[in-house]
């Protein structure tokens, strides 16, 4: 799979050991920064990724900040983005088969790597149910209509 990534700096050293892993696990990343710990704000970075996702460069994206609350928060403002900051492994599987999430969040200050990664892994392998699901988020959908950000 194709995924772009982000963080800011306080998520930068979960975000690089994250782009390790996707590589080793054969996926093609697509790193949109930030490359060091010197303070940046989220959002334009949350935003990058989102707008990656959703113009189809990338097949999903994982956002990393302290807590993956602001990035989650900015992603999902976002059209087609389906952005979630799961704190365990069955969150992560269900916010795949039921909600076809395509972001991730993450908070380095906030998981412990393990966890962390635990949480990516199931992520990236669980796939979307479909059936009743696809319905309800088609209404999401039709309600992303008349709220874009603007370009
Ligand atoms: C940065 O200090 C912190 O606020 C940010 O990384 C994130 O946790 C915001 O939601």
């Amino acid at each position: 799979m194709k995924v772009a990534l982000a963080a800011d700096h306080a998520g930068f050293e979960l975000k690089q050991m994250t782009v390790r892993r996707l590589e080793a696990a054969g996926h093609e990343v697509i790193d949109m920064g930030t490359n060091s710990g010197k303070s940046v704000d989220y959002p334009a970075y949350a935003i990058g990724v989102a707008k990656a996702v959703s113009a189809g460069k990338a097949d999903r994206g994982v956002l990393v900040c302290g807590t993956g609350l602001g990035m989650c928060i900015t992603a999902n403002k976002v059209a087609g983005i389906r952005a979630v900051g799961p704190c365990s492994v069955d969150h992560a599987v269900m916010s795949r088969r039921h909600n076809d999430a395509n972001v991730l969040c993450l908070g380095q200050r906030s998981l412990e790597d393990r966890t962390a990664f635990a949480i990516l892994d199931a992520w990236m392998e669980t796939g979307f149910d479909g059936g009743r699901h696809a319905r309800r988020l088609s209404q999401i959908a039709e309600l992303e209509k008349n709220w874009r950000v603007p370009k």
